[in-house]
């Protein structure tokens, strides 16, 4: 463990006893519901709950994974961190500051700090840019003009993320895929920034080249002291990264702890899924029977999310009262909250309530994915989320489609464009639509 890791680390430790420092960023209660509109008049007939009532922490110099399955509002909630969306509720918090309404002109000089690295390593890059152009946008759009000059600092960070300072001039289509990711992160370091959400920066990439990109981003989270909030839809990079883990479901988090508690020790029955669906690496354990369980049925609309605990129609573990009510997220064991009556590995909650009875919710115990399968098994509980769009799809749909239709979505103006990186890169790539 490196010192930079363990201070956050010791950060965590003492943060969940109410003693440790003040957070990097603070969310209370976030909400974005995106708006279904009808007819010539525009009338709202109902609501996309993309996310609803967010509430975590993260600690300077951590880094803080946030899983889910397709469609839960992952990259919602990371568009409205770096506040590229407008929220609908709820507060944000940076290092004290409340930016979570902050206008265009007075979020510049917090653009800077906050930083996103996107899924799509080719449609987040304008091709008729050269790198150079590229890497060297925020210093633009920012009037900053670094030590030394904006080449030479652009030379700079491409030798940082371990490409060819000599290749300023091309273009990023003589790139390859996990290249060009690394162009997407000098990019989002240029300005030196506190925090980086990180929107499934490798599960564009092949598998082998994934490793090499999130051990770039170890590194460069040891040199340069950043604080990272990166986001999966597959445990298994998650796992390598993170030093706590946010697990989401329908636009809320269900379960969030440190990385040990929680794949030691699972609470919620929806993470003890996920988790049992990430193929055994240790070749003792394969081929023996684990409980992998196979969630039945399609993940929920948004639009009319289930009541009470919005995991009921699929939990193998509901009662009447996961109907009617919904689990608040809370702290049942020392920094370790969980949103459930019937938590696993923990005090049941709502003891002896009437189980709830429904033909859609099986478990299966079968046998441990074996490494040819391990691609497959790479994505959590793929099985069950038939009918839900893979990553890649909903992340084009609601760029390319969705976005610029909806009303609170920056423009790519200069004045908005410059979450340095990240509303650049969304300007190119929707350029290009
Ligand atoms: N601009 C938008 N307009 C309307 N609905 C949207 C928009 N962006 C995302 N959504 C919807 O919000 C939900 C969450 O999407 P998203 O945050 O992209 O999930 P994830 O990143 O976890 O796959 C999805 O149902 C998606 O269709
Ligand atoms: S609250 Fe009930 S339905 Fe929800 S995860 Fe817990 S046991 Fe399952
Ligand atoms: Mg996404």
């Amino acid at each position: 463990m490196t010192d930079l890791k363990k201070k956050a680390a010791e950060a965590s430790a003492a943060q969940s006893d109410g003693s440790g420092p003040e957070p990097l960023l603070k969310v209370s209660g976030l909400v974005k519901h995106f708006p279904i509109t009808k007819g010539v008049l525009k009338r709202k007939v109902g609501a996309v709950q993309a996310v609803d009532g967010l509430s975590f922490d993260v600690r300077p110099g951590e880094t803080l994974g946030v899983v889910g399955e397709s469609g839960c509002g992952k990259s919602t909630m990371g568009r409205l961190v770096t506040r590229l969306l407008e929220p609908t509720g709820g507060t944000i918090e940076f290092q004290g500051k409340d930016i979570t309404h902050l206008s265009a002109g007075r979020l510049r000089p917090m653009r800077r700090d906050i930083q996103m690295i996107f899924q799509d390593p080719y449609g987040s890059l304008n091709p008729r840019h050269t790198v150079g152009g590229i890497v060297g946008t925020p210093f633009r759009l920012q009037g900053v003009t670094p030590e030394g000059g904006v080449k030479r600092e652009v030379q700079r960070l491409l030798e940082l993320v371990g490409l060819n300072p000599e290749h300023y001039n091309r273009y990023p289509h003589e790139f390859s895929g996990g290249q060009r990711q690394r162009i997407g992160i000098a990019r989002a370091l240029a300005l030196k920034p506190k925090l980086v959400v990180a929107d499934e920066p490798v599960s564009a990439l092949d598998v082998s080249i994934q490793a090499q990109v999130v051990n770039l981003l170890d590194d460069l989270q040891d040199e340069l002291g950043l604080t990272y909030m990166i986001i999966a839809h597959d445990l298994s990079v998650i796992r390598h990264v993170s030093d706590r883990i946010a697990v989401m479901y329908l636009g809320k988090i269900v379960e969030l702890a440190d990385r040990t508690s929680l794949y030691e020790a699972p609470m919620h029955p929806y993470t003890k899924a996920l988790m049992s669906a990430v193929p055994v690496p240790d070749p003792r354990r394969r081929g023996a029977k684990s409980d992998r369980i196979l969630l039945r049925g399609d993940v929920p609309s948004p639009i009319s999310p289930p009541t009470g605990c919005r995991f009921h129609t699929r939990c193998w573990k509901a009662t009447q009262i996961c109907k009617t009510t919904e689990p608040p997220l809370i702290q049942l064991k020392t920094g370790h909250q969980v949103a459930c009556h019937h938590p696993e590995n923990g005090e049941d909650q709502a003891p002896g309530d009437a189980p709830l009875v429904t033909d859609a919710i099986t478990v299966t115990s079968a046998p441990a994915a074996e490494p040819a399968e391990a691609d497959k098994a790479d994505e959590p509980v793929a099985e069950t989320a038939t009918e839900s769009p893979k990553a890649g799809e909903a992340e084009g749909a609601a760029e390319a489609e969705e976005a610029p239709k909806a009303e609170d979505t920056p423009k790519p103006d200069a004045e908005s464009a410059d979450a340095g990186d990240a509303a650049a890169g969304d300007a190119e790539g929707g350029s290009r639509e």
